[in-house]
């Protein structure tokens, strides 16, 4: 049943928050212990629908796992050691969970059917499909490169070097997820580096992961026959729903909010550097190491931005915020140009036409011309709109941002799916001080 949600015009917004755990690390904490040796603690995992959808797909291939309420515990099968499951596996909403898993059940001698929602089944999956194939992989249907569909994995996969077209984490994880099962040395080469947390995750479980500059790019490759050994991971705030109460901080006259220990890893922060180039005030304060990965709490003021143009050699690194900096471009002065956003089209909507038709809604005037999209700031935005989420979670979210700070109300149809992601948004949108339509915890 959807639940629309509004949000209106807010008074300045305040205060010192945690966003949950990293998403992406959360995915792989779990999958990674399930293919270690022994038992692993993670501590801080995001406990969101898409997460839970990767820990109930690992339970159905045979893998125990204890939740508690602040650490979960996984006990690993080793790699190799997932068991023929009896029943489809359901990946939800979350592309994450159904490409890293495909690589993860490659490497075993069984037939799995991976199931998704609507928004899942129109994902394109041959991009993880065609270098799993190469590797030894089969697909029941053949040809079918969309959810649903039965995978058939070998446990004497084929080591392979693999250029992937698509500037995409969740290709080369699955493939180097597949790699850790084959007999030798697996590479992915990749023109434009994505979000690395596979290779860190492996390494900090004992892998060998070699990572180098070559021509055309750079070459990540695992070792095959892996062992793995459980270890204990602590999940840092995750920086792509840290950006939607960023946004609002920076967007609401007189704000500042500080956000405490947020992954600031450089393949994950070009939404801050571009916020930075935009005039905004930004500071990464009290810089760290957290498990391998570098954290900082992100303080943010309120503040006049200006139009800038974003190059498509930072989209990987921030490839989740376009639509809430398509909400903060409306804000700003001038023209925002995002160039190379084609990726777009194919996340959990065609977020391009929705960030278009939901800006339309909101009386801001804005157009994709091929593969960037371009919003023409005025300073102010109207609101008054009702956007339509096409079942993405930041979709929702990014519109619900912009009602804070816009003349009039913003709602969206259904704010459901920010559970797949974000389940404490509004909470903690409510905390800062911003006006929702909905009391706390009813989402
Ligand atoms: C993710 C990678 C990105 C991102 C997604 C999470 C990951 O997708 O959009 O939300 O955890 O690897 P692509 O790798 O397809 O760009």
């Amino acid at each position: 049943m959807p639940i629309p949600m509004t949000t209106y015009n807010s008074s300045p917004l305040g205060g010192r928050i945690r966003v949950p755990g990293d998403k992406s690390i959360s995915h792989r904490a779990l999958i990674v212990g399930a293919l270690a040796c022994g038992q692993s603690e993670i501590e801080g995992l995001l406990q969101s629908e898409d997460v839970l959808a990767t820990a109930a797909a690992l339970e159905a291939l045979g893998v125990s796992i204890e939740r508690g309420e602040a650490v979960w515990r996984v006990h690993g099968r080793g790699v190799g050691g997932l068991s023929q499951p009896s029943i489809p596996i359901d990946f939800g909403n979350s592309g994450t969970a159904a490409r890293l898993m495909m690589g993860a059940i490659a490497g075993h001698d069984m037939s799995v059917s991976l199931i998704g929602d609507e928004s899942l089944s129109r994902r394109p999956m041959g991009r993880v499909l065609t270098p799993l194939k190469e590797m030894g992989v089969e697909v029941a249907e053949r040809d079918k490169s969309t959810l649903p569909l039965t995978l058939k994995g070998s446990s004497e996969l084929i080591p392979i070097e693999y250029h992937t077209p698509v500037a995409s984490a969740q290709v080369k994880s699955a493939v180097l997820l597949a790699g850790i099962h084959a007999a030798g040395e697996t590479s992915v080469i990749e023109r434009q580096g994505t979000r690395d947390h596979t290779e860190r995750m492996l390494r900090h479980f004992g892998g060998t992961v070699d990572e180098r500059n070559v021509e055309g790019g750079r070459r990540i490759t695992v070792r095959g026959d892996a062992e793995l050994e459980g270890a204990r991971v602590l999940v840092p705030g995750d920086p792509s729903s840290a950006a939607f109460l960023v946004a609002a901080a920076l967007v609401v006259p007189g704000s500042e909010v500080t956000i405490e220990g947020v992954l600031a890893n450089p393949t994950r922060t070009g939404f801050y550097v571009t916020l930075k180039e935009m005039g905004a005030d930004v500071a990464f304060l009290n810089p760290r190491d957290q498990g391998g990965e570098p954290v900082a709490d992100i303080r943010v003021r309120a503040g006049v931005l200006k139009g800038v143009t974003v190059p498509p050699s930072r989209a990987p690194s921030m490839i989740d915020e376009y639509p809430m900096l398509a909400g903060v471009a409306a804000f700003a002065d001038g023209e925002t140009r995002m160039e190379g956003v084609g990726e777009l089209r194919v996340k959990e909507s065609d977020r391009l036409a929705a960030i278009l038709v939901g800006l339309a809604a909101c009386g801001v005037e804005a157009r994709a011309e091929g593969d960037t999209l371009i919003v023409n700031g005025g300073g102010r935005v109207p609101g008054a709109g009702q956007v339509a989420t096409e079942l993405d979670h930041r979709i929702a979210m990014a519109f619900l941002i912009v009602g804070l700070a816009s003349e009039q109300p913003v709602s969206v149809d259904d704010a459901t799916m920010i559970g797949t992601s974000f389940p404490e948004f509004a909470g903690l949108l409510a905390s800062l001080g911003g006006k929702l339509s909905r009391a706390v915890g009813e989402l």
